[in-house]
């Protein structure tokens, strides 16, 4: 009894030790892994010259004394929005700066500040109003919106100004929040005098986004507009070789996994993140090999582990009736869809809740199939006419974990085999 403790706790020391020799041994792989994290923003951005060029044209105003145009960058992301953005923006410091001129240049991602009020909040606190006396401050909670924003704004008249600011994944906002407080801004400069302004650059992973806003917000805020498109696979190939110059010591990633990154990426969506993606978890995978350098496999490997890590992200955060379909399917014998929506009807009647239509149950369904976590196939069935086949595409594991913390369906989830 002792003794097979004592191996057990040998054992375990060994895998331990070999953990630890393989952080040590493939220390040599990653050069600097700062450039491999999602908020790094290279000097250099290849294929954006012009996008660049134009951003830094609009706002150039400001350094002869004007209002920069309003101005909404619109692309998928991926495509490098915020990365030019950031850039062309310390740019613009810089001169302001040699010329001794005061420029101040809130950068707000709306997606992470997601209420209206957490946003002025943050536009308080980057613009340093709230170290104004008390009864000037944009406090964390307790004003109206209305009262909040003319608090930033007779902050900018009291303090003579010139702000743009920056509001990336706008359309988040807006999808949450509305438009008001981007009314309320790009009405704003009608009561400033030219000295003292507000400009706002909007970007929008999504392309619709405009549709969604009122007709006077629209045209106020589109005064410029930009599209960034998906990069093709040559240039991402080129992106991550730069990169990897970067982040690898040499020789750690031969050519073809570069290529392979960038196909993977590229074929689906154009996408520079999910490229740099797979080159940190392909290197995070080769590091826990203690591997030398990072070979295709390893990318393999990264792909299906973020796939497997999104899929977890989606299914956690989807509704409660998408999660009943998602159960209903597993349980349905043969995926057809008649079969699915009763059972979908009587998992809800065993939680207590309005079944929603069928017509809105094949909606969720179809968002499902594009998300890529079923896939429906119509199944002839001579003269029984056809049928819809829906399947499940995800491990029991991966919806089991994303759903045990809800405690509506807890339940029902001891039920999943
Ligand atoms: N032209 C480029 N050159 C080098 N890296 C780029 C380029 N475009 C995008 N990236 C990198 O790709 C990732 C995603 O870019 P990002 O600007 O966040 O895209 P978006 O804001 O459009 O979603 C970032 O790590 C960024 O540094
Ligand atoms: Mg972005």
């Amino acid at each position: 009894m002792g003794n097979s403790r004592w191996k057990c706790v040998e054992l375990n020391d060994d895998k331990l030790d070999d953990v630890f020799n393989n952080a040590i041994e493939s220390k040599t792989l990653i050069k600097n892994r700062k450039t491999l994290t999602i908020d790094y923003v290279p000097e250099r951005l290849p294929f954006r010259d012009n996008e660049s060029t134009m951003i830094a044209q609009t706002l150039s105003v400001i350094l002869r004394g004007g209002r920069p145009s309003n101005l909404l960058i619109f692309g998928k992301p991926g495509t490098g929005k915020t990365a030019v953005v950031k850039n062309v923006i310390e740019r613009l410091k810089h001169k302001a700066d040699d010329l001794n001129m005061q420029i101040t240049v809130p950068f707000m991602n709306a997606k992470t500040a997601n209420t209206s009020y957490k946003i002025l909040y943050e536009i308080a606190e980057m613009m340093g109003i709230n170290k104004e006396e008390k009864k000037l401050q944009v406090h964390f909670t307790g004003l109206s919106l209305g009262e909040a924003t003319d608090r930033i704004l007779d902050y900018i008249r009291r303090k003579n100004l010139r702000v743009v600011l920056v509001i990336d994944e706008i359309d988040s906002l807006v999808d949450k929040n509305g438009d008001d407080i981007l009314y309320n801004f790009t009405r704003a400069n009608e009561r400033i005098s030219a000295e003292q302004f507000i400009s706002l650059i909007g970007i929008s992973n999504s392309l619709t986004f405009k549709d969604k806003l009122d007709p006077r917000v629209r045209s106020s805020l589109s005064e410029e507009e930009m599209v960034f498109n998906p990069y093709t696979i040559e240039q991402l190939k080129d992106i991550l070789v730069d990169r990897c110059k970067l982040a690898f010591t040499e020789h750690a990633i031969p050519t073809a996994a570069i290529n392979l990154c960038a196909a993977m990426a590229g074929r689906e969506t154009g996408d520079a993140r999910k490229a740099i993606d797979l080159l940190r978890v392909g290197a995070e995978v080769a590091e826990r090999e203690g591997s030398n350098t990072i070979n295709e496999t390893h990318v393999r490997l990264a792909q299906q582990k973020i796939d497997r890590d999104t899929n977890y992200e989606i299914l956690k955060n989807s509704t409660s009736h998408t999660k009943i379909v998602i159960l209903a399917i597993i349980n349905s014998k043969n995926g057809n869809t008649g079969e699915m929506y009763d059972i979908y009807s009587s998992l809800c009647t065993r939680l207590q809740q309005e079944p929603l239509t069928q017509r809105r149950i094949t909606q969720i369904i179809s968002e499902l199939d594009q998300l890529g976590l079923v896939t429906t196939n119509i199944v002839n069935l001579g003269r029984y006419g056809r049928s819809q086949r829906i399947k499940l595409v995800i491990p029991l594991m991966t919806i089991r974990e994303a759903f045990k913390d809800d405690i509506l369906l807890s339940s029902i989830i001891p039920d999943l085999k």
